[in-house]
């Protein structure tokens, strides 16, 4: 079926590298130009999401500021998508208080995020088999970073979303979003769609400087990814330190050349002729490392121009009222679209 109500939120996480771009941000754009009139959009910043890890107010109010900026000029328009803060809307809350008291701790100690947290804070083996509760209970572990999926199935659910663009990543906890709606439905009666995932269809961008991981704001060494806001000498510069190889010549290898293959992809998804990326090995073959690594920039740096020139404009002193009411405006329609499905659900819990 096609979309009636397309959702999705990213965290605040300052400005989007070109891994958010290319993984979220991009097709986001694309959803919402090529979406029928009746499509309804809801794109969040879910700041909510951002207070489970130890945040710094100050930095986190600026990094809210940034992405509300980053999501405009990437191309959404607050006219025809619903951009909003999560913390604007308490509905999302609400539900989830809601769905928790169905939700399976079983099922959320089986996620691969949360797995990947708890191997990495006590650091147990990775498993297929989840943690023993008592495991759990030892390690000093929050609940909001426990419970987070089930905000995540609040988000969508409460704009009854027939539709989710997720990276791979996420695409778990879609599924459980899902498993909460059935649940719900089973028990109260059907008022939840099951939303449909929509994945992205960039592969993972990887590390500049470590392109066995993939690209990610919570790497240490700025080198290692390209921001949508770096000048046209950033770019070069972080592509021209790119860790690559000693092998002579372009070729596309991912698994024998990760690096170099990295640098084809990102330049197969920023350029617009669909050259794939054996073409533009090929046509690259007998360059050396630099003078390809010069067209990569080159390739990137022109992709980028128009969104960073929006995007300085946007965090101009002059455009922070504009910020202001694109953002009270989103809040005002998420929290109608919220109310209708909210009032569903009182009613039918019994509140
Ligand atoms: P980060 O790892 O930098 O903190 P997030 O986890 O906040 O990024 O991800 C925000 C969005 O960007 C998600 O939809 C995620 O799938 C996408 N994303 C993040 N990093 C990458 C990457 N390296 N390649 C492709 N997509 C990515
Ligand atoms: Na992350």
């Amino acid at each position: 079926a096609s979309p009636q109500v397309i959702f999705s939120g990213i965290q605040p996480t300052g400005v989007p590298h070109i891994g958010n771009y290319l993984g979220a941000l991009q097709q986001w754009a694309k959803l919402q130009n090529e979406a029928s009139p009746k499509t309804t959009l809801l794109f969040s910043i879910v700041d909510l999401h951002a207070i489970t890890v130890n945040q710094n107010p100050r930095q986190l109010r600026n990094a809210c500021h940034q992405m509300l900026a980053a999501l405009l000029a990437v191309g959404l328009d607050s006219k025809r998508s619903i951009i909003f803060f999560q913390s604007d809307v308490d509905a999302h809350e609400k539900l989830m208080w809601i769905l928790s008291c169905r939700a399976q701790m079983g099922n959320l100690s089986r996620m691969t995020q949360w797995k990947a947290c708890l191997a990495h804070r006590s650091k147990l083996n990775l498993s297929d088999n989840a943690p023993p509760v008592e495991a759990l209970l030892n390690t000093e572990l929050e609940l909001g970073l426990y419970s987070y999926p089930v905000l995540q199935a609040a988000d969508v659910l409460v704009h009854r979303a027939t539709h989710v663009p997720v990276g791979h990543d996420q695409a778990q906890h879609l599924e459980f979003a899902r498993k909460c709606a059935r649940t719900f439905n089973h028990r109260y009666g059907t008022i939840f769609q099951l939303p449909e995932t929509i994945l992205s269809p960039a592969k993972r961008v990887m590390s500049l400087t470590q392109p066995h991981l993939k690209m990610s704001k919570s790497h240490q060494d700025p080198r290692s990814r390209i921001l949508i806001s770096d000048s046209t000498e950033e770019i070069a510069q972080k592509v021209k330190t790119a860790l690559t190889d000693s092998v002579s010549g372009v070729s596309y290898d991912p698994v024998k050349r990760p690096g170099v293959s990295n640098l084809i992809e990102i330049m197969h998804h920023f350029r617009a002729d669909g050259a794939s990326c054996k073409d533009i090995a090929r046509d690259c073959e007998n360059l050396t490392m630099r003078a390809f690594k010069e067209q990569v920039a080159k390739c990137i740096d022109e992709h980028l121009f128009e969104i960073r020139q929006r995007y300085e404009e946007l965090m101009g002193k002059e455009k922070e009222g504009y910020l202001r009411e694109v953002a009270e405006s989103g809040a005002v329609r998420a929290r109608e679209s919220a109310a209708e499905t909210m009032h569903l659900v009182w009613d039918a819990v019994g509140l």
